[in-house]
């Protein structure tokens, strides 16, 4: 059976179910469609205790730690997949460590017209340009009030509703945390989609600092107790990411997710041709994995370890999520390698990752963080 499960499914899914549902010219209907099927299927008791039995990794050399938060395995689902809380319990049934739902900004928005979200097979990679389609954090919070049990962590992403002035952009965030920190694990500050005409503004490294400090008043006033992470582009210069570093260190924030959608395509070698890559938006996957490689080496060097990383860009495989992991990330997240990999990834993932540990001699994944990006001075504290 176990064999069924490893080898001969992800086939199925490569050779029969992927090509399948890839014939559909829009993703998005695809992506809702799929969910659709998760939710169901996650709610139907046999089947989830099924699924979850085969597909979740229960090896204790496999959890991590990120602040205050355990983890039984590393690989989390990342923000954009699920999010109107469509499927909570199909992540733990898949075997996921944990699942970062949303981004949700403050008021309810539509997003962008479609189409939206176009793939990259060529690049292994998605073009999103969904501009923060949410429900918004009122009826998110009635949605995730509804969820019975936290079967694995929860995070729950937030972004500044679109079209706010400064001021006002940090008052939204604050506003969701308040409206929905009690339901989640954690908080993820996303300060990374390119596809708002606002994330010129709240990718800035002036916003952060202001939002931050906002978040920290925030948090001690309302005497508030929650691992905060915030969410990062790929765009910026190693002197901005330093200043990012120093910000983050100064403020309550557990760690940084490194890292979001790519926004600027230039020094980019494309295999997609002219047309598929016509469209606008951010784009995630293959092409993103040295950048966001890169940004996790000089997070754990620089912050010399104080910062907890979950690296996210363009993970497919166990060595990947273990390069991040070496790189000095203590998680990590995926979302276009679920979509092209299928639901036996995660499993894939978490298998390979045992052989990588056993390897190199390592008694668990704490034990390899960040061996590929010595610090300077004395150990990670
Ligand atoms: C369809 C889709 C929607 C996304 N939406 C969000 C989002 O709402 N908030 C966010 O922080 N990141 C969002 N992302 C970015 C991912 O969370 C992730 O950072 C990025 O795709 C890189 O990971 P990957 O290469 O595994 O896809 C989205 C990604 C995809 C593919």
């Amino acid at each position: 059976m176990l064999i069924y499960v490893n080898k001969i499914s992800p086939m199925i899914y490569e050779k029969i179910l992927r090509p399948l549902l890839f014939l559909f010219t829009d993703p998005e209907s695809i992506h809702r469609w799929v969910i659709k099927a998760l939710g169901i299927v996650s709610r139907q008791k046999p089947l989830y205790n099924l699924l979850h039995n085969f597909l979740s990794s229960t090896d204790p050399r496999l959890a991590t730690r990120l602040g205050s938060l355990e983890l039984k395995n590393p690989v989390g689902l990342a923000a954009g997949f699920d999010k109107y809380l469509e499927a909570p319990r199909a992540y733990p049934m898949l075997g996921f460590g944990f699942a970062e739902l949303g981004s949700i900004t403050y008021s309810e928005q539509a997003g962008n017209p479609r189409p939206r979200l176009w793939r990259l097979p060529k690049d292994k990679g998605l073009i999103i340009f969904y501009g923060l389609a949410n429900a918004g954090a009122k009826k998110t919070a009635e949605l995730f009030s509804q969820i019975k049990g936290h079967p694995t962590p929860y995070g729950i992403s937030l972004a500044p509703t679109n079209g706010l002035k400064v001021e006002k952009m940090v008052e939204d965030y604050v506003k969701s945390l308040l409206e929905l920190h009690q339901y989640a694990d954690y908080i993820t500050l996303n300060v990374g989609c390119p596809n708002v005409a606002s994330c010129t503004t709240f990718t800035q490294i002036y916003f952060i600092e202001e939002l931050l400090g906002a978040v920290d008043k925030t948090l001690k006033d309302h005497h508030i107790k929650k691992d905060v992470f915030i969410k990062i582009g790929p765009d910026y210069t190693r002197d901005e990411l330093s200043q990012i570093i120093a910000i983050c260190l100064a403020h309550h924030i557990t760690g940084v997710i490194a890292t979001n959608l790519i926004k600027n395509r230039d020094a980019i070698k494309f295999k997609s041709s002219a047309v598929e890559l016509s469209h606008p938006g951010g784009i995630s996957g293959l092409t993103l994995q040295r950048q966001s490689d890169t940004i996790i080496k000089q997070l754990y060097q620089e912050s010399q370890g104080r910062l907890k990383i979950i690296g996210v860009g363009g993970i497919f495989t166990a060595e990947d999520a273990y390069r991040k992991i070496r790189l000095g990330a203590s998680a990590v997240q995926i979302i276009t390698g679920f979509i092209y990999g299928g639901p036996f990834i995660v499993k894939k993932i978490n298998d390979g990752l045992i052989k990588l540990l056993e390897r190199d001699g390592y008694k668990n994944i704490a034990e390899a963080v960040g061996k590929d990006a010595p610090v300077a001075s004395g150990e990670p504290t």
